[in-house]
């Protein structure tokens, strides 16, 4: 597990996936019954920290050497949790220790190297995945249940609010780590969500075959962890609308720079023949055709009616578990006993690739249309003068 003292290394994938899953006695396989325990090894280039950290979980192993740890057949998988700069050179030592990998997102800082590592992974018959965590939230998976289950009739289109404000770091210190907001270290939003909002998008409504993206960096100075003045280079927002194979049309803003007026940091709404839905990370709010007011624009009196009380809540019926672990699961089912993996490497490439094309449609001030994407097909060169030639 190499980054464990990040953010995501360690909240997420150290201590809600790996620690929850040993706690369980192992991962549950296929059968229902046989559990596989879990071994972990803490990488990180800080002795201290991974110490520190390994003494506070009761974790046996953990070294400063990546290259002996992917040479030691005792690890069987590499987890990648770096700032996003350091990820791809990492990548490539695993592939070629031929260890299966599980990694974070944006796999690779261009679409180019994003694709070759797929290619490179294929080509070396190694597992791979990529987190796709959103997709695992509940409101998520009571999104995916609505659309399965036929609610909206015909899907019209998305519209989606990411964000919250993220301190500037001079009189509250940034809930964030700088890095995001220096363009030369691999920060910025469009980098950062676009990635997200690929998987989001292919999986529930179809296809990105385009992207019109504005990205703006609307604080331009913010201070870092030691409290000195940065320049921010990088984009801390990014209003984009997407269209999808089908048809539905997709508005997605994404702000690192916005006061939160909603009920949850990310909510998106979705607008069916027969039906809408507004979901965030936990919640569900329905409203069928049969249950839709009929509003009547009038300027002169102050409209009484109580439009968010005609939702009605869309319950779970489920336990919902963290998406990290229950991804975690999954890819360490496929890793032990072949089981689908459905978000692999070229999953991960299409998602900096609509990152690059949201950066692309941002400094051309055009709308950028995406080739389809696979290992075989597109190739990295290729697939990159059809994007750059689009609309040219
Ligand atoms: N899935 C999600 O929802 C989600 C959310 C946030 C971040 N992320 C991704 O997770 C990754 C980590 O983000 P974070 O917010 O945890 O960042 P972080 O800065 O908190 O952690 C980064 C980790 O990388 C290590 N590191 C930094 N520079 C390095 C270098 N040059 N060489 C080797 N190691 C280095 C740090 O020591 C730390 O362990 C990023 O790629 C980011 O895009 C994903």
């Amino acid at each position: 597990m190499n980054g464990v003292s990040g953010r995501m290394g360690y909240r997420q994938h150290l201590v809600r996936s790996i620690l929850a899953i040993r706690e369980e006695g192992g991962v549950l396989l296929g059968d229902g019954e046989t559990r596989v325990q879990l071994e972990p090894i803490l990488v990180g280039r800080s002795e201290k920290k991974l110490a520190e950290l390994a003494a506070k979980h009761g974790i046996e192993h953990w070294t400063t050497n990546l290259d002996e740890a992917l040479a030691d057949p005792r690890w069987e998988i590499y987890a990648d949790f770096l700032v996003t700069k350091a990820r791809a050179a990492a990548l490539r030592k695993a592939i070629a220790a031929g260890k299966a990998i599980y990694t974070e997102k944006p796999t690779a800082e261009s679409f180019e190297e994003a694709l070759e590592l797929a290619r490179l992974a294929d080509a070396a018959g190694v597992k791979n995945g990529v987190v796709h965590d959103k997709l695992y939230l509940p409101g998520l998976e009571k999104l995916r249940r609505l659309i399965d289950s036929g609610f909206f009739g015909r899907i019209l289109s998305v519209r989606g609010e990411f964000g919250y404000w993220v301190f500037e770091g001079d009189w509250q210190p940034a809930q964030r780590p700088s890095w995001n907001y220096r363009a030369e270290d691999g920060g910025g939003i469009i980098v950062d969500m676009f990635p997200h909002w690929n998987y989001v998008l292919e999986n529930l409504f179809g296809r990105v075959e385009s992207v019109y993206a504005k990205a703006v960096t609307e604080i331009p100075e913010r201070v870092d962890e030691q409290g000195r003045a940065y320049a921010a280079t990088a984009d801390d927002a990014a209003y984009a609308i997407f269209e999808l194979e089908g048809g539905v049309t997709a508005q997605l803003n994404s702000s690192w720079t916005t006061r939160v007026n909603r009920d949850e940091l990310v909510e998106f709404q979705v607008d069916g023949t027969h039906g809408s839905a507004v979901v965030g990370l936990f919640g569900c709010k329905i409203q069928p055709r049969n249950a839709t007011p009929k509003p009547v624009w009038n300027p002169d009196l102050a409209d009484a009616h109580d439009y968010a009380g005609d939702w009605i809540e869309s319950p779970g019926n489920r336990e919902f578990q963290n998406g990290f672990k229950a991804q975690w699961e999954e890819f360490l089912r496929h890793v032990i006993e072949d089981a689908p993996n459905r978000f692999d490497f070229l999953a991960g490439a299409r998602g900096v690739l609509l990152a690059e094309a949201g950066l692309r449609s941002n400094a051309e001030g055009r709308r950028v249309e995406l080739p389809h994407v696979t290992i075989a097909g597109a190739g990295g060169a290729e697939a990159s003068a059809e994007l750059a030639g689009v609309g040219a």
